[in-house]
């Protein structure tokens, strides 16, 4: 099996794809995983689809509209949720993810849309019923050989090639002290990982607050003031739920024991949005 860290690395956002399909065996191993339904930490089950444009009409693939951000993509994963649902963004991005990492570890590229697409056309191929709420689609497939001009250019405009650094994301004990990787211990890496998740317009909105006197990492949401959503998703919500889920998949592989909770005794930051805790531990 790929080391988890290694997949991580490997992930970017892949907007322009290859003309080339992807093997059966492949799309087999990738639709199993899809067609496996997986519980996100706050308990709820989203629903995902794979639509190929080999199974619609011209017509139809004609309005799945990516405005010109996506070129060339076949395949489509789609997640569904309940938005009615508690933590349903969180929860949601945490399982879609993992279907991202399964792609990526496959070879196969990939780009989480939370705004670029024609929700109604998408939401219609994916076959949304009453209540259910579509806020994201991914191309799937093979990276074609040159990135083409607007994906260079969302990559510049988002600087999609730059992290923050620790000092600005990771926190031991107060939100006055920056955490360093030693101070992390074994950890360091699942931190790591978090920092190399994609968020929407690469706002990098969380930050970690490790307190080792309660064996806690508190994870919380800078939310970005104005950010805009086309639906009542919050993206940046999602965007916590994908840093669950490559913190959780790290300290796994590393054999590391803890849990996910929610405590009414995290410690409450303003302007800071507390989400979850990772509790180390059985
Ligand atoms: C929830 C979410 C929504 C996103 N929505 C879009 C989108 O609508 N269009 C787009 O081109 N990229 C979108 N992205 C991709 C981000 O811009 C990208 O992850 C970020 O710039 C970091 O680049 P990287 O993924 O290559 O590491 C989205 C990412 C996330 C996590």
């Amino acid at each position: 099996m790929t080391p988890v860290s290694n997949i991580i690395q490997k992930r970017y956002s892949c907007r322009s794809y290859a003309d080339k399909p992807i093997p059966g065996s492949v799309l087999r191993q990738f639709s199993d995983a899809v067609n496996t339904p997986r519980q996100g930490p706050f308990g709820h089950t989203p629903r995902f689809v794979l639509i190929s444009m080999a199974s619609l009409s011209r017509e139809d693939w004609k309005k799945l509209g990516t405005y010109g951000v996506i070129k060339n993509a076949r395949l489509f994963l789609a997640g569904i949720l309940q938005p009615t649902l508690p933590m349903a963004a969180q929860n949601y991005g945490y399982c879609k993810e993992q279907l991202i990492l399964k792609a990526t570890e496959l070879d196969l590229g990939t780009c989480w849309l939370g705004g670029t697409f024609s929700i109604g056309a998408f939401g219609r191929a994916a076959g949304l019923r009453p209540g259910e709420v579509l806020p994201s689609i991914s191309p799937i497939g093979y990276a074609a050989d040159k990135r083409s001009l607007i994906e260079r250019v969302m990559r510049r405009i988002a600087g999609s090639d730059f992290r923050k650094p620790w000092s600005e994301l990771f926190f031991n004990d107060t939100f006055s002290s920056p955490l360093s990787r030693n101070e992390a211990g074994p950890y360091a890496e699942a931190l790591e990982n978090v920092r190399l998740a994609p968020s929407a317009s690469n706002k990098q909105p969380w930050r970690i607050v490790y307190q080792e006197d309660r064996k806690t990492f508190s994870f919380y949401l800078s939310r970005t003031p104005g950010y805009w959503y086309p639906q009542e998703v919050s993206l940046q919500d999602i965007d916590m739920g994908i840093a669950m889920c490559h913190f959780e998949l790290t300290a796994q592989q590393l054999g590391l024991k803890g849990f996910w909770c929610r405590e009414d005794s995290a410690p409450q930051i303003k302007s800071l949005e507390y989400v979850v805790s990772w509790q180390v531990g059985d």
